[in-house]
């Protein structure tokens, strides 16, 4: 598949940032920012904020979806303090599994987030799921940063069947690139999306799952990732807090998704006539 019949993706991490007083009135200013039809937009703020931005939203008629960042592997249970795929309902449609802070600081292992990607998708949640290797392996030479990431795809899609990637997004999120000022090059992230395309196979499916960058993106950076077809949107955290950052950040990605809507057009003209 071209990447022209992939949607483009901006979505914001709001991490553990905003209280419930403050999330709705944010999240009504940046989605007043980012209104561009062509992009799928979501937000994802703290699970206490996910009411206050759903109802903000909706009472202000903004196109953008909410989503959690994170869910549970089991469905129910004694598990104190955490949140299952069906208590999301009605507040969430998105959801962000294996975020590398959830690896590192509460150690998530590949099995655990299979078993959160098979609870969200069960649930009819679309998961982006990430994935990202640490500067040592970048380090090593891009080899080896693809081994590790492709292996964290594997551990986590494993036991997932084919035809249930429908609703799949993946964020490749380096590390080394979170939170540092420091991202990865436009040329180094769409080669690990063309290495995941190729590698995960059968093409006819991956084709289809956009793959976006994420680590360090901001207005002034977002276009290097944006020129690059492979790469289908961006996963925002710090700068994801600001509407100016969030407005330029979406615009940009609107060129490209308007430019693929336009060839997915001419592309059908041509067939009919
Ligand atoms: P950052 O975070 O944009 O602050 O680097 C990205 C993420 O953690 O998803």
């Amino acid at each position: 598949m071209i990447p022209a019949m992939r949607k483009v993706v901006v979505a914001g991490n709001w991490k553990m940032h905003t209280t419930p007083a403050e999330a709705g009135e944010l999240a009504r200013t940046i989605a007043a920012r980012m209104r561009e039809p062509a992009v799928t937009r979501v937000l994802c703020p703290p699970f206490v904020c996910l009411a206050a931005v759903r109802d903000a939203l909706a009472e202000a008629g903004e196109d953008v979806a909410v989503g959690a960042q994170n869910v549970h592997h089991e469905l129910q249970g004694a598990y104190t303090g955490e949140v299952s795929a069906p208590m999301l309902s009605g507040l969430a449609t998105w959801v962000i599994v294996g975020h590398s802070e959830r690896r590192r600081d509460a150690a998530e292992t590949d099995e655990v987030i299979a078993g959160k990607l098979n609870r969200a998708l069960e649930a009819g949640l679309h998961p982006i799921l990430c994935v990202g290797e640490p500067l040592a392996a970048r380090e090593a030479g891009a080899d080896v940063a693809e081994a590790i990431v492709l292996d964290q795809l594997r551990g986590a899609l494993m036991p997932n069947a084919g035809e249930a990637l429908t609703g799949l997004v993946i964020a490749y999120e380096p590390v080394w690139a979170i939170g540092t000022g420091r991202n990865a090059s436009g040329a180094d992230a769409a080669a690990m999306a063309d290495a995941i395309r190729r590698k995960l196979g059968p093409p006819m499916v991956w084709d289809t799952v956009p793959i976006l960058y994420g680590g360090s993106v901001t207005s002034a950076n977002v276009d290097e990732f944006f020129a690059e077809p492979s790469i289908d949107g961006a996963l925002v955290g710090g700068a994801s807090l600001k509407p100016d950052e969030m407005a330029g950040i979406v615009a940009r990605a609107g060129v490209t998704a308007r430019a693929r809507l336009a060839v997915a057009s001419a592309m059908r003209a041509s067939r009919s006539t």
